[in-house]
């Protein structure tokens, strides 16, 4: 490592961002059993800053100085030094730093918004950014972000890139692996760059079943490997909807891939349900008021009860009636819109 310089600061914004075909299950480092595909985000983002200092001193055991929105955060910060203590073999240079981290959302903490693929991308957008500074290289290297931040979540990996991302060995994407994720460069129409992304926050409370934990049942799923190839051919498929502008197979997939999650999930051992009848309620309007008013807007689903509404730019004005219909499902009425972005952005 070059001698120059020996302290600094970096700063990113890295957004989060919503499956369009869901990675559930994986196995070995954080390997995903199927490749996924996710619109990016712009408005959940996550801001970091690291003030950071290079000494010769290896240390044993990373320890951090943390903030969140400018107050002590153990359970944060627990989080992110174990993080760093668990890839500090493969990213050497990590015990070398004495590492001041602030970080924030832009959404509220407890909306039952994930915050792990922004906030993951981000601490490993900072890393390198300083790796890069130590090694006075030109560029920050994306894909190993995208590496580091699987590392640390995994759909975290497809948060680097914008404004779509694939992670996850296909067949149908070239140069795609399981180890990073890469910005999804076919050829789709550009009403997709267009999409809304409006969470319907059904219940702001944390789940009770993890993601972690969810993925751990994939492996006893009697339902694993048929879901896996499901998601493989769903991939491709989307990939064709998108390149020939075909919306109703896009919402088509899309749809039946967020229920198969949870499908999933009910289908576990033992079995659980994140779903509220909120959830029902609101899944219900959106396909009446589709066949209706004959728009091409669709949901989507996380790990979480709430509901993701997807529509292109050109339709905002007319979906608002049914925004407005699905109100009363949602705690304190809150609903985050959001849109497709473009990806991290220094800061
Ligand atoms: O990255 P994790 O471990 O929080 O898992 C995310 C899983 C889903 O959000 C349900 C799907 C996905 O591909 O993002």
């Amino acid at each position: 490592m070059n001698s120059t310089p020996r302290k600094g600061n970096v700063a990113w914004q890295s957004p989060s961002n919503i499956a369009l075909v869901k990675y559930w299950g994986k196995h070995g480092r954080q390997l995903p059993s199927n490749p996924s595909i996710s619109f990016t985000l712009s408005k959940a983002v996550t801001k970091t800053r690291i003030n950071y200092a290079f000494d010769a001193v290896r240390r044993d055991d990373i320890k951090v100085d943390f903030r969140f929105h400018g107050s002590e955060n153990i359970a944060f910060k627990t989080k992110i030094e174990k993080f760093l203590n668990s890839v500090k073999e493969e990213f050497d240079f990590l015990s070398f730093l004495n590492l001041e981290i602030s970080s924030e959302n832009s959404f509220p903490h407890s909306s039952g918004i994930a915050s792990s693929a922004s906030s993951m991308s981000a601490l490993a957008l900072c890393l390198l950014d300083i790796e890069k500074e130590l090694n006075n290289a030109e560029q920050i290297d994306f894909v190993k972000a995208s590496h580091l931040s699987r590392l640390g979540s995994g759909s975290a990996s497809r948060s680097v890139f914008g404004p779509l991302a694939v992670w996850g060995k296909s067949k149908s994407v070239a140069d795609s692996s399981n180890e990073f994720a890469i910005p999804f460069t076919g050829a789709y129409k550009p009403i997709f760059e267009t999409f809304h992304d409006d969470i319907l926050i059904v219940s702001k409370a944390e789940k009770s079943v993890s993601s972690t934990a969810g993925h751990a049942l994939m492996i006893d799923n009697p339902y694993a490997q048929s879901r896996f190839n499901q998601a493989g051919g769903h991939l491709t498929e989307i990939i064709t909807a998108m390149e020939t502008g075909d919306l109703e197979k896009f919402g088509n997939i899309v749809e039946k891939e967020a229920l198969t999650l949870h499908a999933l999930m009910m289908a576990s051992d033992p079995p659980y349900i994140l779903m509220t009848p909120a959830t029902l309620s609101i899944i219900n309007k959106i396909w009446s008021f589709r066949r209706n008013e004959n728009i091409p807007v669709y949901f989507t689903l996380d790990a979480g009860p709430n509901i993701h509404l997807l529509y292109p730019e050109a339709y905002a004005e007319k979906v608002q009636s049914l925004i407005e219909s699905v109100k009363e499902y949602c705690e304190d009425g809150m609903i985050i819109s959001d849109k497709v972005g473009q990806g991290p952005i220094r800061l």
